[in-house]
C-alpha cells in the first residue's frame, strides 16, 4: 500500500427516480463500504463519496407522468435513497446530489474547458420532436408501425414483436409515446466527444497498464476498445439538467453521463477544502465501485474525459460486480421484481448485518448470482447464528459461569498445542482477510472471518470447559485449564470484532459493548493481538448477536415478492418511462465463424405448454421441429401463460446438450428477447415458417 498516501473511494450515484434495492447494495455499496471501513481501520486517509444522480430523461418523464416537477421527484427519492443507505450502515463521508449548485458549476466548468480546448465536434442533425410536450424524443419515446411485421406498437429502436432493430425514421405513422401526438422533425445541434481519438491512450493506460483488473471488467473494456469507439453526443435537448455553458445553447443541457461522474468531484469539493489533493495528486488511489452496467462509463468515457480535461488522477481500479438476480429472475424495477432496502429495514429491524452478510457472501463478484430468501435463512441460521454468534455467546456464558464474569488470567506454564493452534489461526486469519480485502475479494475475506470463528468453536468443543466443572471440586482442580480456555476465547472474540467490523459494523459494536472496550479497539493494528481484553476486567452479560430466521418469515418474503409482481405486459411496456438512461448492451467478444457454425438453430412451433409443478418460473413445452417433437423446459412462466404461447413459432437451439430440470429432461432451449422493462418477448420469424427450418 506504500505507493498511495490517500484514498478516494466512490460508489455509483443511483438515479433519484426510485428507491434502491438489494441488487444495488450487492453490486457496489456493500463492497465499497467494506473496503472503506477496512481502510479507516487501517487509519488510511480516505474519503468515501456518494450521492444521487438527479438528471436525465427518465426523471423528466417520470415527473411528466406523475404531474409533478422533476425537482419534486429527485427531492423525494434522494431522501428515500439516502435513508436506506444510512439504515444499512453505508458510511459515506458525503452523500450529495447532482442538482447542487457546486455540481452545476463544476460540471459546466469542466465542459467549458474541454470546449475552449477544442475537444468537441459540433454537429447538426434532424430528430423527432413532440410539439405537445415540447421535447425531443429519444428512440424509446417514439412508437409506430413496424415496416417489417406491421406491429402497430414498435419502438423507435426496435420492434418487440419481430425483433427487428429499427431507426425512428423507419416507423410508419410515428407517434410520441408521451402525448400520442405526431412528432415533427426538427434540426438540432449537439456537441460530440470524439472518443476514437482517445483509443491509443485508453489502450495503453487500461489494456496495457491495468491487466490486474477483474476479468469481467477488463474483458468488457477490451471488447469496447477492440470494436472501436465513436463520437458520442455529450449534450441533450432538455430543460432539466446542467445548462450547456455556451452562448448559442438555449434548451441544451449536458448529457447525464457527462455530468454524473463529475458529481464525484463536486461532492469531494463540498466535503473538503482539500478536495484537489484527492483528485489531482498522483499518490491518490482512486477506486470506483459500480455495477457492471456502468463499466463503459467509468472505465472508458470518464477516464477519457479526465484525460481530455487534464490535471486529474485516473482510477486505479474499478472492481465492478455483475448482477444479483432474485429467486432466479433478473431484477426488474418496472415489474417490481426486487427486494427494496426500505422494506427490508422495516421487516427485519436491527438485522442490517444479516443482509450485509448475505449480500457479501453471495456477491456477484465474478458472475451474476442469485439471491433467494431460503439462502438468506440458511446463511443466517447456519453461519451467523450457528458459527459466529454461537461461539461468542458460548464464550460469554461460560466466562460468566466459570470465571465469575471476569476476564481470567492466562497461565503460560500450562499452555498447550491446542492453544498454540488457536493463536496461529487468529494470526493466519488476519493475514488472509487483509490479503483478500486488498484485492477486492470480499466474499473470500468474509468466509475467512467465519472460518476463524469456526476454529474457535472447534477449540471450545475440544477443551470442553463445562466437562471440567461438573462439580465444585472438579472445577477447583481444573480452574487453570478453564481460565486458559476462556481467556483465549475472549481474546478471539475481540479479534472477531475487529475482523468482522468492515462487514458487520453493527455486530462489531455490540461485541465491543459486551467486552466493555472502546470502539478504538477495532483499529486494524490491534488485529491478532492477544491483549484486547484485560485480565480481571468484569464484562457485561451476553446479548444474542443474531437470531434465527424462521420458515414463516421466508414464506412471507417470497409471497410479498410474488404479490408485488406486475404481470401484465401492458403495465410494463406501453409508454412507461424506462427506469434508466438507456445503456447500450455490452458488445460481446468476437467469435470465429466455426464457433457460430456449431449452433444448430431451428424454427419450431409450440404445440403444448403447461406449468411445471412447484416451479413458479418454468413451463414445459412440446415443440415441433419438423423431424421430431422436443420437450423443452423454459424459464418463461412469469412472462406468459401456457395458453397464450401455444401455436407460436420460436427459434430453438437444437443441439444443446439435454439437461434435467425438476426431473424433466429439457431437449433444447428457445430464444427470446428481453425488452427494456425486463419483459420477455418472442422473436418470431417474419412470416410463418416450416417447422425444422434452419436459422442461419
Ligand atoms: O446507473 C446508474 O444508476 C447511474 N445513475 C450511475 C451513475 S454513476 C456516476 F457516474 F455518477
Ligand atoms: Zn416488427
Amino acid at each position: 500500500m506504500a505507493k498511495f498516501n490517500r484514498y478516494l473511494i466512490t460508489a455509483a450515484l443511483p438515479y433519484a427516480n426510485g428507491p434502491v434495492h438489494i441488487g444495488h447494495l450487492a453490486g457496489c455499496y456493500i463492497p465499497a463500504d467494506i473496503y472503506v471501513r477496512y481502510l479507516r481501520a487501517k487509519k488510511a486517509d480516505v474519503k468515501f463519496i456518494g450521492g444521487t444522480d438527479e438528471h436525465g430523461v427518465p426523471i423528466t418523464i417520470k415527473a411528466m407522468n406523475e404531474n409533478v416537477t422533476p425537482q419534486d421527484i429527485v427531492d423525494k427519492y434522494h431522501k428515500i435513497i439516502s435513508d436506506s443507505f444510512t439504515d444499512m450502515g453505508i458510511s459515506f463521508d458525503i452523500f450529495s446530489r447532482t442538482t447542487n449548485q457546486v455540481h452545476h458549476e463544476t460540471a459546466a466548468a469542466f465542459f467549458k474547458k474541454m470546449y475552449d480546448d477544442g475537444l468537441f465536434e459540433e454537429r447538426e442533425s434532424e430528430q423527432y420532436y413532440d410539439n405537445v410536450k415540447n421535447v425531443f424524443l429519444a428512440d424509446r419515446y417514439i412508437i409506430g408501425t413496424c415496416p417489417k411485421c406491421g406491429n402497430p406498437n414498435a419502438y423507435g429502436d426496435q420492434c418487440e414483436r419481430c425483433g427487428s432493430s429499427l431507426s425512428p425514421d423507419e416507423l410508419i405513422n410515428p407517434r410520441s409515446a408521451l402525448s400520442d401526438a405526431t412528432p415533427v422533425k426538427k434540426l438540432t445541434k449537439h456537441w460530440y466527444m470524439p472518443l476514437q481519438n482517445y483509443e491509443p491512450f485508453l489502450k495503453e493506460w487500461l489494456l496495457e497498464g491495468h491487466k490486474e483488473w477483474k476479468n469481467n471488467v477488463y474483458g468488457q473494456c477490451k471488447s469496447w476498445l477492440d470494436n472501436g469507439l465513436q463520437s458520442r453526443a455529450m449534450t441533450r435537448d432538455s430543460n432539466w439538467g446542467i445548462k450547456v455553458p455556451l452562448p448559442d445553447a438555449e434548451g441544451k443541457v449536458l448529457y447525464v453521463w457527462f455530468d454524473a461522474p463529475i458529481g464525484y468531484i463536486s461532492a469531494t469539493k463540498e466535503l473538503t477544502p482539500d478536495w484537489a489533493d484527492y483528485w489531482c495528486k498522483e499518490d491518490t488511489k482512486l477506486v470506483h465501485f459500480i455495477g457492471k452496467d456502468n463499466i463503459v462509463f467509468h472505465c472508458i468515457i470518464f477516464p477519457a474525459m479526465l484525460k481530455a480535461h487534464g490535471n486529474f488522477v485516473l482510477p486505479e481500479n474499478v472492481p465492478a460486480n455483475e448482477f444479483l438476480n432474485i429467486e432466479g429472475e433478473k431484477v426488474s424495477t418496472s415489474r417490481n421484481w426486487a427486494v427494496w432496502v426500505h422494506d427490508y429495514v422495516k421487516d427485519f429491524p436491527d438485522q442490517q448485518d444479516v443482509l450485509r452478510y448475505v449480500l457479501c457472501s453471495t456477491a456477484p463478484e465474478t458472475k451474476d448470482n442469485d439471491f433467494t430468501w431460503k439462502d438468506f435463512q440458511d446463511r443466517n441460521n447456519n453461519e451467523l447464528v450457528a458459527i459466529f454468534g454461537n461461539f461468542i455467546n458460548r464464550t460469554m456464558v461460560l466466562m460468566h459461569k466459570l470465571c465469575g464474569g471476569k476476564v481470567p488470567v492466562f497461565h503460560m506454564d500450562i499452555k498447550d498445542a491446542k492453544d498454540d493452534a488457536l493463536i496461529a489461526a487468529i494470526q493466519e486469519g488476519k493475514k488472509k482477510i487483509e490479503e483478500s480485502l486488498e484485492n477486492f475479494r470480499f466474499r473470500e475475506a468474509l468466509a475467512e472471518v467465519i472460518n476463524v470463528a469456526r476454529e474457535g468453536n472447534k477449540y471450545l468443543q475440544e477443551k470442553a470447559p463445562w466437562l471440567l466443572a461438573k462439580t465444585p471440586e472438579m472445577q477447583a482442580e481444573n480452574q487453570k485449564v478453564i481460565d486458559n480456555c476462556l481467556h483465549l476465547c475472549l481474546q478471539l472474540t475481540g479479534n472477531l470484532a475487529i475482523f468482522a467490523n468492515p462487514f458487520l459494523p453493527f455486530t462489531a459494536k455490540k461485541i465491543c459493548h459486551m467486552l466493555k472496550v472502546v470502539d478504538r479497539i477495532l483499529d486494524w493494528e490491534n488485529a491478532g493481538s492477544l491483549k484486547l481484553v484485560s485480565v480481571g476486567y468484569s464484562l457485561r452479560p451476553p446479548e444474542l448477536l443474531f437470531k434465527k430466521v424462521e420458515d414463516d418469515q421466508v414464506k412471507a418474503q417470497v409471497e410479498k415478492l410474488h404479490a408485488g409482481l406486475k404481470k401484465s405486459a401492458a403495465e410494463t411496456t406501453a409508454a412507461a418511462a424506462p427506469a434508466e438512461e438507456k445503456v447500450e448492451a455490452e458488445p460481446k467478444a468476437l467469435i470465429e465463424f466455426d464457433d457460430f457454425a456449431k449452433l444448430d438453430l431451428r424454427v419450431g412451433t409450440i404445440l403444448e405448454a403447461e406449468k411445471v409443478a412447484k416451479a413458479d418460473k418454468l413451463l414445459k413445452l412440446l415443440v415441433d421441429i419438423g423431424t421430431e417433437k422436443r420437450t423443452v423446459v423454459s424459464g418463461i412462466a412469469l412472462h406468459f401463460t401456457p395458453e397464450e404461447i401455444i401455436g407460436k413459432q420460436v427459434t430453438l437451439v437444437a443441439n444443446l446438450a439435454p439437461r434435467k430440470m425438476r426431473g424433466i429432461e429439457s431437449q433444447g432451449m428457445i430464444l427470446m428477447a428481453e425488452n427494456a422493462a425486463g419483459k420477455l418477448v418472442f422473436v418470431n420469424p417474419n412470416a410463418a415458417v416450416e417447422p425444422g427450418s434452419e436459422v442461419r
